[in-house]
């Protein structure tokens, strides 16, 4: 016994509910059951195969050494290129760094804006690791409510409204959202935008699903609003659309005096983001593929809209359709209204007696839904049908 313990300071370190859910769905696999797992977001397409190629060229050619810390030269100017041509946006390369991924992007981010104690606004539903995130960089996660009626996009005077009671330093926005799918109109971001200025408030534009969308759906960059740009920290990629979540990859694209700041802190905690990932990332830039993404897209509208009409036929369940992501968060509040449980405990009985792994609206600040992740096969999502319908169907 040594009496070492981890800091007090490591308490404000949330465990993330969804590989939580996903482990528990792995152990009732690993003992023989057959088990459906939508807990993770994670594409179940492959990389696509130039990507993948680019990152084996890499290592076959001695490409595997350290970087520039805020990545290459090369993948900084294509990242302005696609931001351009992907969402209009206008970024020198000073302004575009390479990091591992989106989460460690907001990392940086909120690390390079928030001082001590700073409140920073999270739209529940809000992706699950803001909280934590908002917390080590050292500031108050401030939640402002969900707002089903108006498919999950609120309306710019709550937000003001919460801006001013905490003076709020910052916003984190989401969209396409995890988890709600929910896409903003034009004028919502022109809304949000604005009030941010009125607000002097930093906006950190989590972007990661962009290329997501259904329907006619739009993606909007607040940096593409004017008087956005200077006040965003932008942060894209292609973890969700080309499956290049395990490769760690992302662009942080925010004003120059952040980059450098973030680019400081990267290259002390990580030195840089891996050289063979930097490759595959170039090509993905690169080589658009067209005809990939829409392949995908076909795939994840016809499981969109399987899941839209199926889940609306179960009573006491309900669906709104998601406009973007691959996220349906249904809502089950009746049901769990009627039996006295709670989203979670909800999630559990699906797990335990149905072998379906869902994750709770809580983890999303969402009581009273759950969140299924669509990117996963249609016998998969069949099967969750069936499971959802028999568990509803329980009294
Ligand atoms: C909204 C959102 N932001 C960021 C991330 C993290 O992306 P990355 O794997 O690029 O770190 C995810 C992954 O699930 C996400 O859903």
């Amino acid at each position: 016994m040594t009496g070492l313990v981890p800091n007090a300071r490591s308490h404000l370190i949330e465990a993330s509910a969804t590989l939580a859910i996903s482990a528990t769905a792995a152990k009732l696999k690993a003992a023989g059951l057959d088990v459906v797992s939508l807990g993770a977001g994670e594409p179940d397409f492959p990389t696509p195969e130039p990507i993948a190629q680019a990152g084996i060229e890499a290592i076959e050619q001695g490409n595997y050494r350290y970087t520039a810390a805020a990545g290459t030269p090369a993948l900084r100017q294509a990242g302005t290129e696609w931001l351009k041509s992907a969402f209009g946006l206008e970024y020198d390369k000073s302004e575009v760094m390479v990091c591992a991924g989106a989460k460690a992007a907001l990392h940086m981010g909120l690390t390079a804006i928030v001082e001590p104690g700073d409140a920073i606004l999270l739209l529940a539903p809000y992706w699950v690791s803001y909280p934590t995130l908002v917390t080590l960089a050292g500031g108050t996660p401030i939640i402002v409510e969900a707002n089903p009626g108006r498919s999950f996009v609120h309306d710019a005077e709550t937000i003001e409204a919460a801006a001013k009671k905490h003076n709020a330093k910052g916003i984190i926005a989401n969209f396409p959202n995890n988890p709600s799918g929910a896409v903003p109109s034009r004028d919502d971001v022109h809304a949000l935008v604005d009030l941010c200025i009125r607000n002097d408030m930093w906006i950190v534009s989590d972007e990661i699903y962009s290329t997501l969308l259904y329907d006619d759906a739009q993606h909007v960059s607040p940096a593409s609003i004017p008087g956005g740009r200077d006040r965003t920290i932008t942060v894209a990629g292609f973890t969700k659309s080309h499956t290049l979540t395990g490769w760690r990859t992302s662009f942080m694209a925010a004003p120059k005096d952040i980059i450098d700041t973030a680019a400081r802190l990267q290259s002390q905690v990580l030195g840089n983001p891996c050289t063979i990932s930097q490759a595959a990332m170039l090509k993905a830039c690169q080589q658009p593929m067209p005809e990939e993404h829409q392949r995908r897209m076909a795939a994840f509208t016809e499981r969109r809209n399987f899941l839209v009409e199926e889940l609306n036929k179960v009573p006491g369940i309900s669906l709104a359709t998601p406009r973007g992501s691959f996220y349906a968060l249904i809502d089950i509040r009746p049901i769990c209204e009627t039996r006295k449980i709670t989203d979670i405990e909800a999630c559990t009985q699906i797990l335990d007696q149905h072998y379906l792994a869902l994750v709770p609206g809580s983890a999303f600040g969402i009581p009273g839904f759950v969140r299924a992740s669509y990117a996963a096969d249609m016998d998969s999502l069949k099967k969750a049908v069936e499971r959802i319908t028999a568990w509803a169907s329980n009294s």
